[in-house]
């Protein structure tokens, strides 16, 4: 493989490579290396001798340097005999697809050398902070800013010192002080160094400076016949903790919840190739099928006929009809919530034709219509399989607050979401509604007005007011 010398490419392409760099923070070396790994994925133009922008707009966000990674990390390596464990925590963190750059203190040195270093992270190592070649454009700064998280492994107590006291006499030091970012620390010292009180306000301080700690352990020292607490954890604990940190667990309220909604209209055959219809999207439902699924909860979503993706991660059961949607309903009984969002037709043709109906001399065939089954009040008044959380939906166009209560009492369910469906809101078929929710309280119905919202945002707030009543008073759990 060739080496590049940077210092013999013509004066038009140095500067271009260095304002280039500067921009996008990033050494004049990696940079190059960015480049051509652009040009190999067709992503790059070809560099020109007099290709130099006039001007250095704003730094854009850092690129990651490796397309399979998914966060980074700057591990800074303190001197210490626990130093070659951060060969392993290399590996580790990369395993989990997080992007490692090392920096070496002079004294890790005498434990690890930046060739096995480098060779594991597959990254320059960096040890100087007076290094020219990274310094033109204040590589302390990059790594101390580019990048989700540092690490510290081992921390020896010269080094906690160091950052307690806010020093910046050498690279380590210098990116401490100089980050934004989370700080990850791995202490490893003798015993007696991590029980001394200097080091105990040490502690004390970077604690309060927000600084997380893994370890140490407890256990053998590599001083014969010493014992005690200052093992630096191992890499898998540090890996796991440096994880932790960077992709906190999404919180999921309705773990362990079965949720039924229903969506979209459904359509009412005339014959067999007419229908009688309502304007529903379906959005909000499919928004609110998705905003439980992601709460953690077991979804099921019953939907009439639409045209959306069905939801990630949830059970979509397809109808036609009312009577079909009522089927679908009480075949995925028992669950502890349901919600019908369901835009359903109040009638269907009692006399629909089994061929298409003709034109006659007779005229226009008259179509006589029957009231379709009412599911949210069959649900809400089952004995047996209702679910303990009943929700509806009230479209309305006029009224809207009083029509809502009397639909919250006439359905017997629990919670009803309030809507004006009037065509000059453009909330069927639209993206936005504005919504207010009706819960009994106390013999009384309480009105929650919410303001204009994305009908995404309507369903994640829905689920968060579920998980937040479900937290105040737990469900009986469905039979
Ligand atoms: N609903 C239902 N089955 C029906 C009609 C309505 O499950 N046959 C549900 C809707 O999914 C919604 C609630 O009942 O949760 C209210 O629907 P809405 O269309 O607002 O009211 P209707 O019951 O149809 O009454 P009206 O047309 O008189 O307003």
């Amino acid at each position: 493989m060739a080496s590049l010398t940077i210092r013999k490419l013509d004066e038009g392409v140095k500067t271009y490579l260095r304002l280039r760099s500067a921009q996008n923070r990033r050494s004049v070396e990696e940079e190059v290396r960015v480049i051509l790994r652009e040009l190999i994925e067709g992503r790059e133009e070809p560099l020109t001798g007099s290709a130099a922008p006039a001007t250095l707009s704003p730094a854009p966000t850092p690129q990651r340097t490796s397309a399979l990674a998914e966060a980074s990390v700057t591990l800074i390596i303190g001197g210490g005999i626990a130093a070659f464990k951060s060969l392993d925590l290399i590996r580790r963190l990369k395993e989990r697809r997080i992007e490692v750059r090392c920096v070496l203190t002079q004294a890790a040195q005498q434990f690890v050398t930046p060739l096995s270093v480098s060779a594991l992270s597959h990254e320059r190592v960096y040890t100087d902070l007076f290094d020219p070649q990274s310094e033109f454009d204040a590589g302390h700064i990059r790594l101390a800013r580019d990048c989700d998280l540092i690490i510290v492994a081992p921390a020896t107590a010269d080094l906690m010192a160091k950052m307690a006291n806010g020093h910046a006499d050498d690279l380590a030091s210098a990116i401490l002080l100089a980050t934004n970012r989370k700080i990850l620390i791995a202490p490893a010292m003798n015993p007696l160094m991590w029980s001394n009180s200097a080091t105990r306000r040490n502690v004390a301080q970077l604690g309060r400076d927000g600084v997380t700690f893994i370890g140490p352990n407890s256990g053998e020292m590599a001083e014969a016949g010493e014992a005690g607490v200052g093992r630096m954890s191992e890499a898998i604990e540090i890996a796991t903790a440096a994880e932790r940190l960077l992709r906190p667990p999404v919180p999921r309220p309705l773990a362990g919840k079965r949720i039924l909604i229903t969506a979209g209209p459904t359509h009412e055959p005339i014959d067999p190739v007419r229908y009688i219809a309502n304007r529903s999207s379906g959005k909000q439902g499919f928004a609110i099928a998705a905003a439980a699924q992601a709460a953690g909860a077991d979804v099921i979503l019953v939907s009439g006929p639409v045209d959306l993706d069905d939801p990630a991660g949830v059970a979509v059961k397809h109808v036609e009809s009312a009577r079909n949607m009522l089927e679908q309903v009480e075949a995925s009984l028992p669950v502890d919530i349901a919600i019908f969002a369901a835009a359903v037709a109040d009638w269907r043709v009692a006399n629909a034709g089994e061929q298409k109906l003709k034109k006659t001399s007779a005229g226009m065939p008259p179509l006589q219509l029957v009231e379709n089954p009412d599911i949210l009040a069959t649900i809400s008044k089952m004995k047996d399989k209702r679910p303990p959380l009943v929700i509806g939906f009230a479209a309305e166009t006029e009224h809207l607050i009083d029509n809502a209560k009397a639909k919250l009492k006439r359905k017997g369910c629990d919670w009803i979401v309030a809507n004006d469906v009037s065509p000059a809101t453009g909330v069927m078929g639209g993206d936005r509604n504005t919504v207010h929710l009706l819960t009994r309280n106390e013999g009384d119905i309480a009105v929650d007005s919410w303001p204009v919202m994305t009908k995404d945002q309507v369903a994640t707030e829905l689920v968060a007011h579920i998980a937040k009543s479900l937290a105040n008073k737990p469900l009986e759990p469905a039979k």
